[in-house]
């Protein structure tokens, strides 16, 4: 069923990219559905355990959602504003079951906004306590430069500018490669009218 309707991803280093697997009017309707999650659970600028902030900003929607702070990275069931993360909206959820097949629900839909000059340093995603699972992003608004590396720090990368309705599976090999995005050009999508960029990325965190 899968491979009838879907288009084949380009495959980077483990990586698939599905690009432009969300339509224009897919995009909009999911950017509706991430503004009112940042309306009941505000976004926030992160701060590292070394209390650097963080050039994006993030909320979470699921049963637990990401946030660092003094304390470190990891999984809450609550937005440190006290109140609970919103449900992962049912558009994002078509979206991992699409591409992965997988029935269970991710736990967590973490969502990055890019402003002007925001970044994110080369990374791993280790903060979930099953990585058998893959992690799904989505990307919605300006371009981003996509970094990919392989599993160790300091390996060689490669780079791809991901479009907003463009989605990257992270799963099998890729699941614990090193990513990040070096910069956005601002302003070049007119899906958020303010620019700026979005990205989702549906995880499981715990078995
Ligand atoms: C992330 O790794 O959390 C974000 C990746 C992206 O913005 O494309
Ligand atoms: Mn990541």
């Amino acid at each position: 069923m899968r491979a009838e309707i879907l288009r084949s991803p380009i495959k980077i280093a483990g990586f698939e990219v599905f690009k432009g697997h969300l339509d224009g009017p897919a995009q909009t309707k999911m950017v509706a559905e991430l503004r009112e999650v940042a309306r009941v659970a505000p976004m926030r600028h992160p701060v590292t355990r070394f209390g650097k902030q963080m050039s994006v900003q993030m909320t979470s929607a699921g049963r637990v959602g990401w946030i660092s702070d003094a304390g470190g990275y990891r999984y809450e069931p609550r937005h440190p504003d006290g109140m609970q993360w919103p449900p992962i909206p049912a558009g994002i959820l078509d979206v991992w079951r699409t591409l992965t097949g997988i029935e269970r629900t991710p736990d967590c839909c973490l969502i990055n906004f890019y402003g002007e000059g925001a970044r994110m340093g080369l990374h791993q995603d280790n903060d979930e306590g099953d990585f058998a699972y893959p992690v799904v992003s989505l990307s919605l608004g300006d371009d981003g430069l996509f970094r990919m590396g392989g599993t160790e720090r300091g390996g060689k990368t490669q780079s791809l500018w991901l479009s907003s309705g463009d989605v990257v599976v992270m799963g099998g090999a890729a699941r614990l490669a090193y990513h990040g995005v070096d910069r956005i050009r601002f302003g070049s999508s007119s899906v958020l009218p303010d620019g700026g960029r979005i990205n989702v990325t549906l995880r499981v965190v715990s078995h």
